[in-house]
């Protein structure tokens, strides 16, 4: 076997080297500091893997996203947000009678307690929707405690309700928020239901008139939640295994993962690029002026939806939501003029040196927005969609790190660079 090795002080330490299944390469530190004091320096973990896992590869470079071995462009064609739910969580695709199950799981635990109701009532008007849901669904650990014991062992032994209950209620609680902050009574999950249609159902009827989703809508909102699905050690799910490493139970982490979802780095992005096209749009500009902004290299003036931590190409799922947007708005007979700005603020990054050289191209989160939008969604609740999405992957990781007995807490080092040791200076002596 290939082995590395670092030369420090003039010792020299081997270090093995691990390959995993897609010929990714790792030189194996995990003793590292043991046996020569020294730690690695990895702001942001760029080059640090957390962790094995056998749910999502990426390859950023060649712009490859694949879960559990399928390629994301074969599930968006073929496949639904429930179907790759199950997939992601699993492992395998299932067959018809554990599909079934599946489902027949995600029905009975979709609605929500009356007990837990209450939590509501309890926020302002103006609550930010993402601020709720992590608190909400931090509840469910409190209202569901044999199923959150904090005790890997017995909490999954009741993975299956756990996961179903966390999947299907995230996606009420979702649609309950929506509902406070409108001002609208709350309407309940129908048992007959596919999950999409529930949700819309959920966010739209009225206890006078029932919504009735057209097939299109239902079909748009299943791409958007199974694009979402899952993308390897992103933001969130390195948090919901952070938090899950202490042996904290699946709800207490997830709810971890949806305030790290809430930042506009990660899951905020869809609502930034919306306010820029919204911007661009109102001042009737054609984008020139966000683009040169964005080459100033400061961080608040970034082209939101543009560049990404891990793709150095296309991200794949840009590209099948750019493709799929124009189709659904075209289906559904609107006629967005933020589209249009999308796809010539896109044309115009994409010949600029400045995004070309720098590798920076769309996201899933630059199109995304518009077809929430078309599917009537208002933009503050863009990002809890995208949690409803991203809950099967945060749910497979917490599992996968869950039944690893080899696990351990995660902890990283630091490099310390404040004051060297000095004597407690009395008040009366202070400057
Ligand atoms: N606009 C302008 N410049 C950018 C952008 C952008 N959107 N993104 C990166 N850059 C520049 C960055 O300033 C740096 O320039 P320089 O080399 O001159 O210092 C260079 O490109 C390389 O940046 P990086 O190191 O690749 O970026 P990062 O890994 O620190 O950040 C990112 C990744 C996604 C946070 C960043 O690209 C960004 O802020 N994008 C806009 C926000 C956004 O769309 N986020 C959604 C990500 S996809 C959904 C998800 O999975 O969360």
């Amino acid at each position: 076997m290939a082995t590395a090795s670092l030369k420090l002080d003039d010792k020299e330490y081997p270090l093995p080297v691990c390959n995993g299944t897609e010929g990714e390469k790792a030189v194996d530190i995990r003793k590292l500091r043991a046996d020569s004091g020294y730690i690695c320096y990895d702001q942001g973990y760029g080059n640090t893997g957390s962790c094995e896992s056998a749910i999502t590869f990426l390859d950023g470079e060649k712009g490859i996203l694949r879960h559990r071995g399928y390629p994301i462009e074969q599930l968006a064609e073929s496949s639904d947000f429930v179907e790759t739910a199950y997939l992601i969580i699993y492992g395998e695709l299932p067959n018809a009678t554990k599909r079934k199950e599946f489902g027949q799981l995600l029905r009975k635990s979709a609605a929500i307690e009356t007990q837990m109701q209450r939590i509501f009532e309890g926020f302002p008007k103006e609550a930010p929707p993402m601020a709720m849901l992590s608190s909400i669904v931090a509840s469910l650990a409190a209202h569901y405690p044999h199923l959150a014991s904090n005790n890997f062992e017995q909490d999954l032994a009741n993975f299956d309700l756990s996961a179903a209950i966390a999947m299907s209620k995230i996606r009420t609680i979702g649609a309950m928020i929506y509902r406070y902050l409108s001002g609208q009574p709350y309407i309940f999950p129908k048992w007959d239901l596919p999950f999409c249609d529930n949700f819309l159902h959920m966010m739209f009827s009225e206890p006078y008139e029932e919504y009735v989703s057209a097939p299109e809508v239902a079909r748009a909102l299943n791409l958007v939640l199974l694009l979402h699905a899952d993308h390897e050690q992103n933001c969130s799910t390195s948090t919901v295994r952070m938090v899950g490493s202490s042996a904290a139970n699946l709800f207490t982490s997830l709810s971890a993962g949806i305030c790290a979802l809430s930042g506009p780095l990660h899951g905020g992005a869809n609502v930034s690029v919306m306010q820029m096209l919204q911007s661009i749009h109102d001042e009737g500009d054609d984008g020139t002026r966000f683009i040169e902004a964005a080459k100033s290299g400061a961080k608040g003036n970034r082209l939101m939806g543009f560049g990404h931590a891990v793709y150095r190409n296309f991200d794949p799922r840009a590209k099948i939501i750019g493709k799929a947007c124009g189709d659904v708005l075209k289906k559904l007979g609107i006629n967005d003029p933020l589209l249009d700005i999308a796809i010539k603020l896109e044309g115009a990054a994409l010949k600029d040196d400045y995004f070309l050289s720098r590798k920076l191209y769309p996201n899933v989160d630059f199109y995304s927005g518009i077809i929430m939008r078309a599917l009537g969604i208002p933009v503050n609740m863009f990002t809890v969609i995208f949690a409803i999405g991203r809950t099967p992957g945060w749910i497979a990781n917490w599992r996968e790190l869950a039944a690893n007995p080899k696990g351990r807490i995660y902890r990283p080092r630091q490099l310390y660079i404040g004051s060297v040791k000095r004597d407690y200076v009395p008040m009366a002596q202070r400057a």
